[in-house]
C-alpha cells in the first residue's frame, strides 16, 4: 500500500523519483502490472496449478487466495482459525474428517501436498458444524504456500458449496462459484470473533484458471475467476 502510494507519488513527481544512487526509470503513462504477484506466487511458475488433486486427474478450483499482505496474524494457523470462525466456518464436527484428503501443488517446491485445513460453514452457532454436515453447505480446504521455493505464507483455498451429507458431499450445480462468492461476500462485509474485527479487500483475477469444467471434479463448470483477499484487522 505504502509502496503503491510512493510509486504513484513519484509518478506525479511529488517525491524524488528514486532513492539516492539509483538511476531514475522512465515509466510509460500506463504502467503494466508486474509479472510478479504482490503477496503470493503463481503456482504455475514452478509446475503447480490452480486446481487441486481430488483424484489424480480431477480436482477443485483454488478460487480464493489470502495474500501475505494481510494482517500477519491471519497467516498463522491460530490467527487464520480465528479469522475463518469470524466468517462462519469451523473445523469438522468433533474433528471427524468426512471425505478424503485433497492434495494441491502450489508451485512452492513441496509438490503435491495434503490440505492443511478443512473447514465448514456453521449457520447456527448453537449447533455448530455438526449441523452443517447434515444439511450441507459451504466449505473450504486450505493449503499454505510455504515450501522453500516460494515461501510466501499465503493461503490458497478451494471453496465450494455442497449438497447435504446424504448425497455424499456432492457439490451443488455452480457450487464452486457460489461457495467462493459467499465466502468473499462475508469477508468484504466485515466480521468479528473473540473481539477481533476484520475486513477484507478483494481483487478479482481472470486468466489464472481456465473457465469451464475441464479438469474439474464432478464436471461442474466454474467461471475461472479467483478472488485475492487482503484481510485487515480493524
Ligand atoms: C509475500 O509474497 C511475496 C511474493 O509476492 C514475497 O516476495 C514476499 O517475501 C512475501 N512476504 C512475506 C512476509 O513472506
Ligand atoms: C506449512 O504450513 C502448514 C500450515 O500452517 C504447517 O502445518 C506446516 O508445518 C508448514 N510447513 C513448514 C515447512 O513450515
Amino acid at each position: 500500500m505504502l509502496k503503491n502510494l510512493l510509486c504513484l507519488a513519484s509518478l506525479l513527481s511529488l517525491v524524488p523519483a528514486t532513492p539516492l544512487g539509483q538511476r531514475p526509470v522512465a515509466l510509460p503513462a500506463s504502467v503494466k502490472a508486474p509479472a510478479e504477484e504482490l503477496g503470493w506466487a503463481d503456482p504455475r511458475a514452478l509446475g503447480g496449478q490452480f486446481i487441486d488433486f481430488t483424484t489424480p486427474r480431477y480436482g477443485e478450483p483454488l478460487n480464493v487466495i489470502i495474500s501475505n499482505q494481510s494482517d500477519p496474524f491471519v497467516l498463522t494457523d491460530a490467527g487464520f482459525r480465528l479469522y475463518y470462525k469470524s466468517i462462519g466456518f469451523s473445523e469438522e464436527c468433533l474433528g471427524l474428517h468426512y471425505g478424503h484428503v485433497h492434495k494441491a501443488d502450489l508451485g512452492d517446491g513441496d509438490g503435491k501436498k495434503s490440505e492443511h485445513i478443512l473447514a465448514r460453514q456453521h449457520y447456527f452457532p448453537r449447533w455448530g458444524t455438526c449441523w452443517e454436515s447434515l444439511i450441507g453447505g459451504n466449505h473450504f480446504r486450505a493449503w499454505k504456500q510455504n515450501g522453500t521455493l516460494a515461501n510466501t505464507g499465503a493461503w490458497f483455498l478451494a471453496v465450494s458449496k455442497e449438497k447435504d451429507s446424504t448425497k455424499n458431499h456432492m457439490i451443488v450445480p455452480d457450487g464452486y462459484n457460489i461457495g467462493r462468492d459467499m465466502l468473499v461476500e462475508n469477508a468484504i462485509t466485515g466480521s468479528y470473533w473473540g473481539n477481533i474485527w476484520w475486513r477484507a479487500d478483494v481483487e478479482w483475477r481472470e486468466g489464472l484458471l481456465e473457465p469451464g469444467y475441464r479438469g474439474i471434479n464432478h464436471a461442474i463448470a466454474q467461471d475461472g475467476r479467483i478472488a485475492i483477499l487482503t484481510i485487515h484487522r480493524l
